[in-house]
């Protein structure tokens, strides 16, 4: 119960502080905890930043790459531009965003983060075969443009067939976790799979 409440009022926190830090989203929040968590950004990396927009995200990274890092964020929606971030939009599980990111990604990127969520139906049996299709995309792209020990990040709403997800993930990087940050409203299903030492 008393977590509960902890829970509700620390996203009012987050959201407030978004807006008194002006960042674009309290999804800040999230990336910073995961990153505090596993340690994923260091100098010089290059990201994928799958469903970017509004750019939160991308606005963490990019200070965490400096200086010679890159980021391609990608999203159906469009996005204010960052500085040293090249903006693709359109859907990534669509064939030419998809090789487009390929091609710009060029076999050299060391992390991977998708915030991406099909729209949710409330059916399962459809929201979960979305985010299926949403998974096995993303592990194509990492097989086409990430570096061996590389590392992934991906939001899923969690549902009875995450293990088999975490089997699938696992059969590709060294350690794969799931986190529910703090900053993630506790109502919501979403939690983010972390999948560390890509294998290839
Ligand atoms: C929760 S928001 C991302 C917030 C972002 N991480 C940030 O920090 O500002 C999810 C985004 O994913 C995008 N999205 C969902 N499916 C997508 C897809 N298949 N291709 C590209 N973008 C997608 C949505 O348009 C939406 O903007």
């Amino acid at each position: 119960m008393i977590n509960n409440w902890l829970k509700v009022n620390f996203s009012d926190f987050f959201t407030k502080k978004a807006k008194q830090d002006k960042l674009r989203a309290r999804s800040w929040f999230k990336l910073d905890e995961i990153n505090r968590k596993y340690n994923l950004f260091k100098p010089n990396i290059n990201v994928i930043d799958l469903g970017s927009s509004p750019g939160s995200w991308s606005q963490y990274a990019i200070n965490k790459i400096k200086p010679n890092g890159k980021i391609i964020a990608c999203d159906i929606l469009s996005m204010y531009p960052i500085n040293g971030v090249k903006f693709i939009q359109g859907n990534f599980c669509n064939d030419k965003i998809f090789y487009k990111l390929i091609e710009i990604g060029k076999n050299n990127i060391q992390l991977i983060l998708s915030d991406a969520s099909p729209n949710i139906s409330g059916i399962s049996l459809i929201d979960n075969k979305n985010f299926y299709n949403l998974l096995i995309k993303i592990i194509l792209l990492c097989r086409k443009v990430l570096t061996k020990n590389g590392n992934l990040v991906m939001k899923i709403f969690y549902n009875r067939e995450i293990n088999r997800y975490m089997k699938i993930i696992s059969l590709l990087f060294t350690y794969v976790k799931i986190n529910k940050p703090i900053a993630s409203k506790s109502k919501s299903k979403e939690v983010y799979i972390i999948a560390i030492k890509y294998k290839f």
